[in-house]
């Protein structure tokens, strides 16, 4: 759709003949890329009625919501919202839709179904995502995704809506990046997916955590611990009972020398299932085969009689279907056999318990399961996978194309291999494993590039192709030689050069969010003051100038120890370091205020901040958490 005709169309429900008739049906297999932007469709959340015969989907880059008719398998509407969406909610009258979209200032829209228009704003938090609502339909939830407290502190939290007045009455704190919600069916608990771990990195014990939250407030907030290496949580779902709610995640075995991928050696792929009702942690199953992995599990749906549990992997374009009793059966053996603490280490605990079901797009997100049939929408081919996933079926996926075919920028065709296992041995991992939505995962890694035994911490791949040399020590002379290292020594994969040049475009195309600390876009008082030091007294700036806050040039600020005592590091850009915690090349410091105690900086190596007053290293932390 031209941009002209997306606007005369925005906030308006184009019907089925507009938009399917003349572009869909009639549009020839594949368009040339226009001048402009494409606008692909990049489906990334899902909602069904209860009666299953509407989806509604979220195309994320089409900034609309599409209605998809279950029996006609056709998309029959679109909302045009005109805004990048990260989820949806369907009220409980189904009368409406609260929606969320990635904006600093946050907002959770409502949206009439029928006239297509947004009825109520109400502002949240910063990139608010997973909306859901209470059972009482007088609530909704919401993940903001991004955030501070206090001094220095970024954060998620989630917000309450109260719809009748219209606001958010209250604001509740999470370790990091809730990217995924439920609610118990008494609608008395929060189970909250923290996408990282909110730890140092350097410790033997690093990953996210569940937390569960009393919409009541009258208990304080619980937090289950998941394995060590528990990171990149992206769905949970409570089991349609209500007993049960189910993680997903990626299980790093990051204390391992990345030397090889056999048998989950990096990278292990998970679910963990937690009791809601005793709020605890039951156990975590891994996903992968023996030497197969499942990488990037994403989004959970149950079957309606809570006997089966489908998880979407995103790196490998399929789906996992699990017979839930026989795995209750499998776990309690394990339980009474005093063995339950290995279960997260077995590769071969779901054979015969789930089956591998290939899909037909790329990049399978969100999925709904309405009778037996689970509906997949594929973010990369803008499309939707029907199954028959019945016990005895022999599913083959159905490809539904949810809008025309377009040819993929080397930016997009870049993002999808980063995103993709397939570019892995084995399928054990993608880029995006350590390198969720192209950042870090908050873990160390000892990668091979200089040498054994010296753990580093993963560096977003934000502006790595403007900041040569790449990789803390510069060891490698550019982010291009850095991708197609990593192709060939963390993947183990052979791949044409234009792989991985389409991988570089994506990287380069990637763009600053801005940080949760400016308001209205702008520096606080304390942030100014902080520039202020920033520039002169404490000396950062000598080496974290120009634009990039960066000089590109490689110094020893004292923090090296052991193996690394002494060595010359590559001085990172600060821009979006309020996304990147933990701090220095071993992830040691949470936080900015930490890194610039006399702990980390005893002899002002790493600019003048012994002399600072807490007030000071406060303003300074604030500045460039700015950035
Ligand atoms: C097992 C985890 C892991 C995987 C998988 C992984 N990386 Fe990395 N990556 C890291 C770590 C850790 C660093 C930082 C290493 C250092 O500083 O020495 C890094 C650094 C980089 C850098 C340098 C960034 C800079 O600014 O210096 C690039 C580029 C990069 N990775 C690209 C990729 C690509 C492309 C893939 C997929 C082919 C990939 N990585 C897969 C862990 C990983
Ligand atoms: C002599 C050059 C130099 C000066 C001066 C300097 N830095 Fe750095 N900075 C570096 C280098 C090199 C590193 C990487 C060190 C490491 O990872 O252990 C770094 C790392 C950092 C990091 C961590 C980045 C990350 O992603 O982990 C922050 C934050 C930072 N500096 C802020 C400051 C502040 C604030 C000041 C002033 C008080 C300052 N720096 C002064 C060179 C410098």
């Amino acid at each position: 759709m031209n941009r002209r005709i997306k606007v005369l169309l925005s906030l308006t429900i184009v019907t089925l003949a507009v938009v399917a008739g003349q572009l869909f049906m009639n549009a020839p297999a594949v368009t040339a890329a226009p001048a402009t932007t494409p606008m692909y469709l990049s489906p990334v959340a899902m909602a069904p009625n209860k009666a299953g015969t509407t989806i509604y989907i979220v195309q994320a880059t089409a900034n609309r919501i599409d209605v998809f008719d279950v029996a006609s398998e056709k998309v029959t509407k679109s909302i045009d919202l005109g805004l990048p969406l990260t989820g949806l909610a369907l009220s409980q009258d189904e009368t409406k839709l609260y929606v969320t979209a990635a904006e600093t200032d946050g907002n959770l829209r409502t949206v009439d179904i029928k006239t297509g228009k947004i009825t109520a704003t109400t502002r949240v938090g910063h990139t608010p995502m997973s909306p859901v609502v209470s059972p009482d339909g007088k609530k909704v939830y919401i993940g903001n995704r991004f955030g501070r407290q206090g001094t220095g502190v970024s954060i998620g939290s989630i917000s309450v809506v109260d719809l009748a007045l219209g606001k958010e009455v209250k604001t509740e704190h999470v370790p990091r990046e809730p990217t995924a919600i439920d609610i118990s069916n008494d609608g008395k608990s929060l189970i909250i997916a923290n996408h990282l771990p909110a730890t140092a990195s350097d410790q033997d014990y690093a990953a996210a955590e569940v937390t569960i939250i009393d919409v009541d407030g009258k208990n304080d907030p619980i937090k289950i611990n998941l394995p060590n290496g528990a990171m990149a949580l992206r769905g949970v779902e409570v089991s349609p009972d209500g007993k049960m709610a189910a993680v997903t995640h990626m299980l790093a075995r990051f204390h391992l020398p990345t030397t090889q991928l056999e048998r989950g050696w990096m990278n292990t792929n998970a679910i963990s299932l937690i009791d809601v009702a005793g709020k605890k942690l039951i156990n975590t199953i891994l996903l992968d085969d023996v030497d197969h992995g499942a990488a990037n599990p994403w989004a959970i749906a149950w079957t309606a009689d809570s006997q089966t549990l489908c998880v979407t992997h995103a790196g490998t374009h399929e789906i996992s279907v699990i017979d839930m009793k026989a795995l209750m059966a499998k776990l309690d053996k394990a339980v009474a056999e005093k063995k339950d603490k290995e279960v997260q280490n077995d590769l071969s605990f779901l054979v015969g318990i789930r089956r591998r079901l290939k899909l037909a797009g790329n990049g399978p997100r969100s999925m709904t399961i309405i009778g037996n049939k689970a509906y997949v929408c594929e973010y990369f081919t803008d499309s939707m996978s029907v199954l028959d996933i019945s016990p005895d079926s022999r599913p083959v996926a159905k490809a539904i194309a949810l809008g025309p075919k377009i040819a993929m920028t080397p930016a997009r065709k870049g993002e999808m291999f980063f995103n993709d296992a397939q570019l892995c041995f084995q399928m054990w991992q993608s880029c995006a494993t350590c390198h969720p939505d192209g950042r870090t995962d908050g873990l160390n890694w000892d990668l091979m590039n200089d040498g054994m035994g010296n753990p580093k911490s993963t560096k977003s791949l934000l502006l790595a192709h403007r900041t040569p040399p790449a990789m803390i020590t510069g060891i490698r002379a550019s982010a291009e030689v850095g991708v197609r290292a990593g192709i060939r020594f963390i993947q183990f994969a052979v791949r044409p050069e234009e792989d991985a040049q389409a991988i570089d475009a994506y990287l380069k195309a990637m763009t600053p969010i801005p940080s949760p600390f400016l308001v209205n876009g702008e520096l606080t008082a304390s942030a100014k003051r902080g520039k202020i030091l920033f520039d002169g007294v404490a000396g950062c700036a000598a080496c974290h100038n120009g634009k990039l806050l960066t000089d590109l040039e490689k110094y020893d600020v004292g923090t090296g120890k052991e193996s690394e005592a002494k060595k010359e590091f590559d001085t990172p850009t600060l821009v979006e370091i309020w996304r990147t915690a933990p701090y220095l090349y071993d992830g040691r410091a949470v936080t900015i205020v930490e890194l610039l105690k006399p702990k980390y900086n005893a002899k002002d190596l790493h600019g003048t901040t012994t002399k600072l007053t807490p007030k000071q290293k406060a303003d300074l932390a604030e500045y460039i958490l700015s950035q």
